[in-house]
């Protein structure tokens, strides 16, 4: 039996569906969905997982209606403001991953706020994935190691596994253990690329806004049967 994941992420799928379905416009299945993220990070945090990192608005997302992204980003920023308490509460640390700088500055200010409060709190780490691309950061890195080899910064042999780590916005964080994606669909949507190498996926059918803590307990009981053989055989692992 695997013992709790240290790393859970999770793409938080069918916001529009689930409005769709109560006749209703997406932004209800947005501010659902807001809801849906405090009751999953505080079960994440009792249920002792190290690190929890959330797909909350990815590069791709700028693609949607203007009125749409504006609501995503204002509701990111009320919901920082409503759950800075419970984050300290909670002894939860909000780190932030992504473009950053290319984020609205009212929702980088609430951002940088939150971060700064909350840096030396010693409970988990809840990281939200912003502006996010995975094939982006990996770009990111390639141009900051070009850069040092070019500078004689790093010699080109030396260059291995660790060196691409440091340069990921991901740095900061261990390989992820279990993936969830809600709503059915069965992608990874350039999410974190480098970190699920060895990630157990999990797949539910539940729209993103009826995700409660006990789909969460379900999500981590089918992971505790998984065999994480990491290229061994099973009866390697057994001996
Ligand atoms: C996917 O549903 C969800 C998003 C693009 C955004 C996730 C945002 C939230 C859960 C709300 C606020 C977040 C935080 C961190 C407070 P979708 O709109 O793609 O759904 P669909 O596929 O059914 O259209």
């Amino acid at each position: 039996m695997n013992k709790q994941p240290k790393h859970v992420a999770i793409i938080m799928d069918g916001n529009g569906r689930w409005a769709k379905k109560q006749g209703k416009k997406r932004v209800l299945g947005h501010s659902k969905g807001a809801k849906s993220v405090r009751e999953i990070v505080e079960a994440a945090a009792r249920e002792q997982i190290e690190f929890l990192t959330l797909f909350a608005f990815s590069t791709d997302n700028w693609n949607r209606p203007k009125e749409e992204v504006n609501i995503l980003m204002k509701l990111l920023v009320s919901s920082l403001k409503k759950e800075f308490k419970r984050l300290i509460d909670n002894n939860i640390r909000l780190c932030a991953i992504g473009h950053l700088k290319s984020l609205p500055v009212l929702v980088q200010e609430e951002l940088l706020f939150v971060i700064e409060k909350t840096k030396e709190n010693t409970g988990m780490v809840l990281t939200l994935a912003l502006n996010y691309g995975a094939k982006e950061e990996i770009v990111e890195a390639v141009k900051a190691i070009a850069d040092k080899v070019k500078n004689s910064i790093i010699s080109p042999e030396k260059v291995d596994e660790s060196t691409i780590i440091e340069h990921l916005y991901t740095r900061n964080l261990p390989p992820v253990d279990l993936l969830i994606r809600t709503s059915g669909e069965e992608r990874i949507s350039n999410f974190l690329l480098w970190h699920i190498a060895y990630a157990e996926l999990y797949f539910t059918k539940t729209l993103w806004p009826d995700f409660t803590k006990e789909d969460l307990q379900l999500a981590l009981i089918n992971y505790g049967k998984r065999e994480r053989r990491f290229g061994k055989t099973s009866e390697q692992l057994t001996l």
